[in-house]
């Protein structure tokens, strides 16, 4: 087998399709094509957690600038802003509100900074933004020493993407990177109606299918390799008893699917299944538990009328 310079990419298909428990992570979900399915899927009627988040921040954001404890100015900085569609209206408000703050976004691709400045630009042109390219952690260890406080932003109910001990650790690193009194605001999926959730991941459209087929593809194109998609479906399933959605690609026979990257073959039964993402639905008890075992306490949940998402706004201790 060819092991030199392998791509992430490439180690982690290896690893997670020649597991006894096939998986490939959720991150590959999100390549050029991938993130245009992503669109779709948050324009679908089924997949309520993007319009909740606006209705909050459209909304709610004049009560949430009143619950940060700042005096003077403060920057906010957000993990992952993606086009800042929702964001925006926070930051409207606060404008409107005449807030003293400076608009922080990172992302680790710079196309997608230069695409966001944009946007915010053109729509709020008196917003102060100062955006920064990298790992997050990077580049909050190079604001560690900011005097002024900061409110921290990880919405989109992305921390619901992480396996539990996942979404701890990187709760306690970015904790670690905080000072005291510095804020977060966390978008989070509640649960709810179990049939609300299923009908999300498993929509009529076969939007989310093409989501999950999508990583079949980048496995052909990115490792010359020879997935034959219409012997592969999808499944979703909602467990109301932890509150995980679990999404899977399923065989439809014994087969093998060679790479030529990877120079080898993976053997899959019929009906064999690999997992391709959880996401986790939360209680407000959840959420208090997690927010006191990474070090914050939950100041106050902004819940949409349906309560079925929250933006949970947490201090650190
Ligand atoms: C990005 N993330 C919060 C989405 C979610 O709801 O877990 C990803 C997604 N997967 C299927 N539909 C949406």
């Amino acid at each position: 087998m060819n092991t030199t310079a392998l791509t992430p990419f490439a180690e982690d298909i290896l690893h997670g399709l020649k597991s006894d428990e096939k998986h490939i992570p959720s991150k590959y979900f999100y390549d050029d094509n991938g993130s245009r399915i992503f669109m779709q899927i948050m324009k679908m009627p089924e997949y309520y957690p993007t319009g909740c988040e606006f209705e909050i921040l459209t909304g709610q954001s004049g009560n949430i600038l009143d619950s940060l404890n700042f005096e003077g100015p403060f920057n906010i900085v957000e993990f992952g802003s993606g086009d800042g569609m929702k964001t925006r209206q926070m930051l409207k408000t606060f404008l409107d509100r005449k807030a003293n703050f400076t608009y922080i976004p990172i992302d680790i691709s710079q196309e997608a900074l230069n695409a966001l400045e944009k946007n915010i630009k053109t729509a709020l042109p008196d917003v102060k933004m100062q955006p920064k390219t990298g790992d997050y952690f990077d580049v909050l260890k190079s604001m560690a020493d900011t005097k002024v406080p900061n409110l921290f932003l990880f919405m989109g109910g992305n921390i619901g993407n992480y396996l539990i001990d996942e979404a701890k650790d990187l709760l306690k690193k970015f904790n670690s990177g905080m000072k005291k009194g510095d804020m977060l605001l966390l978008g989070m999926d509640l649960r709810k109606n179990p049939k609300i959730i299923q009908k999300a991941y498993d929509d009529p459209h076969g939007i989310t299918k093409a989501f999950n087929m999508n990583l079949l593809k980048r496995i052909n194109t990115e490792l010359d390799a020879d997935a034959n998609l219409d012997q592969f479906d999808f499944y979703s399933f909602y467990n109301p008893e932890n509150g995980e959605v679990h999404t899977y690609l399923i065989s439809l026979k014994k087969q093998q699917i060679h790479s030529n990257v990877l120079d080898t073959d993976f053997s899959f039964e019929k009906d064999e299944l690999i997992w391709t993402e959880l996401s986790k639905k939360f209680s407000l008890d959840e959420i208090n538990k997690l927010a006191k075992s990474t070090g914050f306490q939950v100041v106050k949940n902004f819940m949409d009328c349906r309560h079925y998402f929250t933006d949970s706004l947490w201090i650190k201790q």
